[in-house]
């Protein structure tokens, strides 16, 4: 038997988004949900401290960005980090254990995206490691997964791989099921 808070009672989505990817999924579940979107700016005047939401985030160098506070703030009971791996590259249990997620609060790894060209100072030096790291690992598939692709693109001239399919398992634990057509209402 599944340990997950259940979604009722969800208020509201927060979102972290440096370079809107992040914005994108929350503005898409917001949709889905019929639920308010907001920053955690916006949040802190819309939102009593106690409610529940669904925080999204950015994740850098392995942490999700602002989920410390939306954690100390709100009951957070599910969790989207969004990255640029590829979709099955990040296991949701190592990002839960990465950024010390309680077991009852639901995890999920989404792909955003990113363009190298547009960065600089020291996100750029940190992206040139990863660059040096993964990028010849994709390169060197005969076959790469259409996320795998996307994510070199993303290194060579920026891409975006944010799309509703890759939230289906997010809509399926809103709707308390296995799984969920993305185009249920
Ligand atoms: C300095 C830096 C560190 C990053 N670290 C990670 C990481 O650890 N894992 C990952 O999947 N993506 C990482 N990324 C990629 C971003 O999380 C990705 O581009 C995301 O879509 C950005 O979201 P946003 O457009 O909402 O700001 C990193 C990006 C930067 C600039």
């Amino acid at each position: 038997m599944s340990t997950l808070e259940p979604a009722m009672d969800v208020t509201a989505i927060v979102y972290t988004s440096k370079h809107g990817h992040t914005k994108k999924y929350a503005d898409l579940l917001a949709k889905k949900f019929h639920l308010p979107a907001y920053t955690p700016a916006e949040a802190a005047k819309a939102l009593r401290e106690d409610e529940r939401v669904i925080y999204l985030g950015w994740m850098r160098k392995a942490k999700i960005m602002g989920l410390v506070d939306a954690l100390q703030r709100y009951r957070v009971c599910c969790v989207c980090a969004v990255g640029m791996m590829p979709m099955g590259g990040m296991a949701n249990e190592e990002t839960r254990k990465q950024n010390a997620i309680a077991q009852d609060i639901a995890v999920f790894y989404l792909q955003g995206g990113f363009c190298y060209n547009d960065t600089s100072g020291m996100d750029r030096f940190i992206m040139k490691t990863v660059k040096r790291g993964i990028i010849p690992m994709l390169e060197n598939k005969v076959h790469p997964e259409p996320d795998e692709a996307c994510m070199i693109r993303m290194f060579r001239e920026g891409a975006n791989c944010v799309s509703i399919d890759n939230l289906k398992e997010v809509i399926a634990w809103y709707r308390g099921r296995e799984t969920a057509d993305v185009t249920d209402d």
